[in-house]
């Protein structure tokens, strides 16, 4: 199937490694032209190097931490003087650390906030003009399963990230009208560097692989496929949807 997004411009955050590489390597052989980032410049070139291989489109590389509102605002600029517009865009970042309620000071649930909500906010905030501007865009934050049923030792994230859903939703609702879709994915446990972490931090968090019906973790180019679709023209009719791509790890029938 043909996604029909060839020549779209997408700004992919957080994509050095992990989920947010994978998706620009998708979306890089749709025929997109990508903007990635991250903070360690070295990984960032890496990641330039090798996704170059993966399609004819333009790569922009901004370092930068998207939880820094200054980071954010110069990331933002430099893509629009590059491309004017940026078409798709998906909001994403490391996760917050693991841990229990009494492990965390309010400046860790401060920290989990910008990392997590404020960068969401700023990054649609930044893109969104254009998007308005031209009549169509696609928006897709990248969560977690923790919004639908919260993963234990995860209280930071299982706790902000669901205000991410709620505007998320609620976007979708304000934005239809300029044919804009806003939607959640909500990744289960996948092979990427943040799940080796969580791994090293807590082994037994292995013994999850019991309650995933597909019985086994999943692969960033499978989360990718999803994320490429939502994104697409295909998809035109998808919006305020939270799709988990977690091999049936949740257990709600909706
Ligand atoms: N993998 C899973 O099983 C899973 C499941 C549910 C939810 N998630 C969530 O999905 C998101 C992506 O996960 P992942 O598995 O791809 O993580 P990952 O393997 O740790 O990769 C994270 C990527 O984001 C960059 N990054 C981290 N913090 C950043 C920041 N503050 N500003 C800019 N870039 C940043 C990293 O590069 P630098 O370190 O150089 O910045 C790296 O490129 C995370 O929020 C994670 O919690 C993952």
């Amino acid at each position: 199937m043909d996604l029909l997004i060839k020549n779209k411009v997408a700004f992919i955050a957080a994509s050095s490694q992990g989920l947010g590489y994978a998706v620009a390597k998708e979306l890089l052989q749709e025929g997109c032209h990508v903007i990635i980032s991250g903070r360690d410049a070295k990984n960032l070139e890496y990641a330039t190097q090798t996704l170059a291989d993966f399609g004819k489109g333009k790569i922009l590389a901004l370092p930068g931490d998207v939880s820094n509102e200054a980071d954010r605002n110069r990331m933002i600029k430099a893509s629009l003087d590059e491309f004017n517009t940026v078409d798709i865009l998906i909001t994403n970042s490391g996760g917050p650390p693991s841990g229990n309620f009494d492990q965390f000071s309010l400046d860790d649930w401060e920290a989990a906030y910008h990392l997590l909500l404020a960068s969401n906010v700023a990054l649609i905030k930044g893109f969104l003009p254009q998007m308005k501007a031209q009549k169509w865009g696609r928006i897709v934050a990248i969560t977690s399963q923790a919004v639908k049923q919260p993963v234990d030792g995860l209280i930071l994230s299982n706790s902000v990230r669901s205000a991410v859903s709620g505007l998320i939703k609620s976007l979708s609702n304000e934005l239809g009208a300029y044919h804009i879709t806003v939607n959640n994915l909500m990744p289960g446990s996948t092979e990427t560097g943040r799940l080796q972490n969580l791994l090293k931090v807590n082994p037994s968090f292995k013994d999850n692989i019991k309650n995933i019906p597909l019985g086994r973790f999943g692969q960033p180019h499978e989360f990718a496929a999803a994320v490429a679709f939502f994104v697409s023209e295909r998809a035109s009719y998808i919006t305020g949807t939270s799709l988990a791509v977690d091999g049936g790890s949740i257990k709600n029938i909706l």
